[in-house]
């Protein structure tokens, strides 16, 4: 398939791409730079653009016929999108329309978006499904519910099948080391829990100690980011016979507490990590975990990695790899 990625220069984005480039598909990764990397851009074409110029938008789609677009642009740095919501709103949102509206102009069908756990808010349960209601708490949040409505209504009225996938953590990075997790400012956990052991690397910080868990710290769901290509890769398949617009929860489906992953790391790069206790941070729930049964029932999805250390790994070599 010929096959368009937005925000291919990213952490996920790169990562599908080098899976879709290991299966002889053709790809154009479109992104601004913005967050991403041009070091990440290994495979396939580069389209240098950003989402909110409909005419480089024009341009690209008016040159080739894509068969697919997935979607990973966006900004998502939740306390930058309560701080500047304008960004996001227009980045997330009027990016995604804009990305959309060519879609349809040069009929392109299938759409895979990266949503996120966040539209869900504070979670009534521990394991969260499809039917948990969807209440953002945050504008980031509330972007990517704002997409997966619009796409119910792309595909009523102009038949743009797509699937928007959930995602809670993505983590690890390409076994080979090739690519993997960058973002700047790091607010993810397993990449800041590695870095606390890296030179010029800062002690962890761990907020909160008295959450209902069983060690008082918050419980996560883990998801290794090649488990999560694939879960991609499945839905092109499913968009060719079931048309419209679904939405899968993508998680691991089993939950970690920050002092459970701190001790896995400490196996795997063989030495203590460093960290000290800091207050509760607002609006951290105690356990956020996916159920993922739906898009394994659907989609016949589920983990390759399925123990922590093995994605604690992949993330540690590249890690110690990194020079961007
Ligand atoms: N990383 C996670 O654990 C996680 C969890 C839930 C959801 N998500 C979602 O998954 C997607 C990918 O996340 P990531 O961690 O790879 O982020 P990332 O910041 O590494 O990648 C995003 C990419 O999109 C590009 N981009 C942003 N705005 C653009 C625009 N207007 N035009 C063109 N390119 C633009 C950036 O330059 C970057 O390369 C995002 O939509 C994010 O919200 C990620």
């Amino acid at each position: 398939m010929n096959i368009l990625i937005c925000g291919g220069a990213g952490y996920i984005g790169s990562h599908m791409a080098k899976m879709l480039a290991t299966l002889d598909h053709k790809i154009t990764v479109f992104d601004n730079f913005s967050t991403g990397y041009r070091q990440a851009v290994k495979w396939g074409e580069l389209a240098e653009g950003d989402l909110l110029d409909q005419n480089a938008l024009d341009q690209l789609f008016n040159k080739q016929s894509f068969d697919a677009v997935m979607h990973f642009s966006a900004k998502s740095l939740v306390g930058e999108s309560m701080s500047n919501p304008a960004l996001y709103y227009r980045n997330n949102v009027i990016g995604t329309v804009n990305l959309l509206d060519a879609m349809v102009k040069y009929e392109v069908k299938k759409f895979v978006f990266s949503s996120s756990a966040s539209t869900f808010g504070n979670p009534l349960k521990d394991f969260i499904d499809e039917t948990h209601p969807q209440n953002p708490i945050n504008p980031y949040g509330q972007t990517k519910l704002m997409v997966e409505r619009i796409l119910k209504d792309y595909a009523q009225a102009y038949g743009l099948n797509s699937v928007s996938l959930r995602y809670f953590n993505a983590a690890g990075a390409d076994p080979e080391a090739e690519i993997g997790e960058a973002h700047n400012p790091e607010t993810h956990l397993i990449p800041n829990v590695l870095k606390a052991v890296l030179k010029g690397g800062k002690r962890l910080k761990v907020f909160g100690k008295d959450y209902a868990t069983a060690d008082g710290t918050c419980v996560r769901d883990y998801i290794h980011i090649n488990d999560l290509c694939t879960a991609h890769l499945q839905t092109l398949d499913y968009m060719g016979t079931k048309h419209g617009a679904h939405g899968f929860n993508l998680g691991n489906g089993k939950g970690f507490s920050i002092l459970e992953i701190i001790e896995a790391a400490q196996k795997v790069v063989g030495c203590e990590i460093p960290f000290d206790y800091e207050e509760r941070r607002p609006g951290d729930p105690a356990t956020l975990v996916a159920d993922s049964t739906l898009i394994h029932k659907e989609l016949g999805w589920q983990a390759d990695y399925t123990e922590l250390e093995e994605i604690l790994a992949t993330a540690w070599k590249w890690h110690q790899a990194q020079k961007w």
